[in-house]
């Protein structure tokens, strides 16, 4: 056998989650070549069931793309969110308070779409990637999904692999500041076919751990359980699946009753912080989770991965065309300054709402804090410009 040819692309993008495909779809639109590489098969990353919630300036971007027809179409429009707590629901009215709305659509969905809408090379399911030479002319290896090994050429990479990818780890020891915080819990969270039981998403602060109810359409319900991180999914059977969340989304007002159905899919997730400065290393740019992770609670991953997107795509744009490099030099502290407000919320939201122990004092804190932000106008404001997103770049 013998040499593969190499082949030359302005980009290459390492991972096809929303990072990486919104990315491919900015830069296509400033004319900039990109190959993107996916260690997954298609029907892996079309299925992987992920959170839901976009803010405003996560649907704009995507409509001004003219990728949004589908998330229009089948998304769900909120003007609100509720904090259960005390067996009472207590509205945070987003859109009165910020003039902005959320879209409930499964983050897999938007995948689909632009992995549907991308005319470009992309491939599946390809194994051994192997960065080289970042800090010169980057150079990105695999094997193919036939087993072919390959070589890719670029100018720049975008590392928009995730958490576990090979970006990251491309590092050289000592280059990266890791920020990081481990929570005592998990979610554990299920998909069932159910009607909603709520015209909202719902966050539940309960003695017995937090509950979110969520939804992705007018028959599918989306629920999630505070659970220890350790928790094993099989001690979970549908029966204590319900009678956990009956209990945890429970209201003193007798109307309302929580809808059930089969359960679809189940899955824990591990929560954590994490944050590597700076987010890049040469000419390779990390975007996504391959750069930082935030608990789920306001549900702000993917939309943190699309504003690092943005940015970079600016940047690329104007060094391409005007050979300007001082917005690739701004990359990671622009990202950074957006990362670590949505870091603070995530923990703040994650804090208020779980149960940590046993302390009491703690406990008496959170429903404090839950009292305020549900009573004042100010603090009410102030988590609803969180949770529908600042202003993108
Ligand atoms: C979801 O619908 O999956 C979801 C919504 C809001 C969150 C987390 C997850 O905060």
């Amino acid at each position: 056998m013998g040499l593969s040819a190499a082949t030359r692309t302005q980009v290459g993008i390492i991972g096809a989650g929303p990072a990486g495909l919104v990315l491919a779809h900015l830069l296509r639109r400033h004319g900039i070549s990109c190959v993107v590489l996916e260690r997954q098969s298609r029907s892996y990353v079309e299925s992987r069931i992920r959170a839901g919630m976009l803010e405003h300036g996560t649907v704009e971007l995507l409509t001004s793309l003219g990728l949004a027809a589908r998330l229009h179409r089948d998304g769900m429009v909120h003007h609100g969110i509720e904090l259960l707590f005390g067996e009472a629901g207590h509205r945070i009215p987003l859109t009165e308070l910020t003039g902005r709305d959320i879209t409930i659509y499964g983050q897999h969905e938007i995948v689909k779409d632009l992995i549907a809408a991308w005319p470009g090379p992309l491939h599946f399911s390809v194994s051994s990637v192997t960065l080289s030479s970042l800090d010169t002319a980057p150079t990105v290896s695999y094997v193919d999904s036939d087993g072919v090994p390959r070589t890719l050429r670029c100018d720049v990479v975008a590392g928009c692999d995730g958490f576990h990818g090979a970006s990251r780890a491309a590092i050289p020891a000592g280059v990266l500041s890791v920020f990081e915080r481990d929570y005592p819990h998990a979610w554990l969270g299920v998909l069932a076919q159910a009607p909603p039981s709520s015209p909202e998403l719902v966050y539940a602060h309960s003695p017995r751990g937090f509950a979110l109810h969520s939804m992705r359409s007018p028959s599918l319900t989306r629920l999630y359980l505070q659970v220890r991180p350790d928790e094993d999914l099989a001690a979970w059977p549908d029966e204590r699946i319900w009678a956990e969340l009956r209990r945890r989304l429970a209201r003193s007002d007798p109307s309302w009753s929580l809808a059930t159905g089969p359960i679809l899919e189940r899955s824990v997730a591990a929560m954590r912080s994490f944050v590597v400065s700076p987010m890049r290393y040469g000419r390779l740019f990390l975007a996504g989770d391959a750069a930082h992770i935030v608990p789920p609670t306001g549900a702000k991953g993917l939309n943190l991965a699309v504003a690092d997107v943005k940015v970079l795509a600016d940047a690329l744009h104007r060094w391409y065309a005007t050979g300007d490099e001082s917005g690739l030099d701004a990359y990671s502290e622009a990202c950074l300054r957006r990362v670590w407000r949505v870091q603070h919320f995530s923990w703040w939201m994650t804090s208020m709402l779980h149960r940590s122990g046993d302390n009491p004092f703690e406990a008496q804190l959170q429903l404090s804090q839950l009292r305020y932000v549900t009573s004042s106008r100010a603090a009410a404001t102030s988590l609803a410009e969180n949770y529908v997103g600042l202003p993108l770049p």
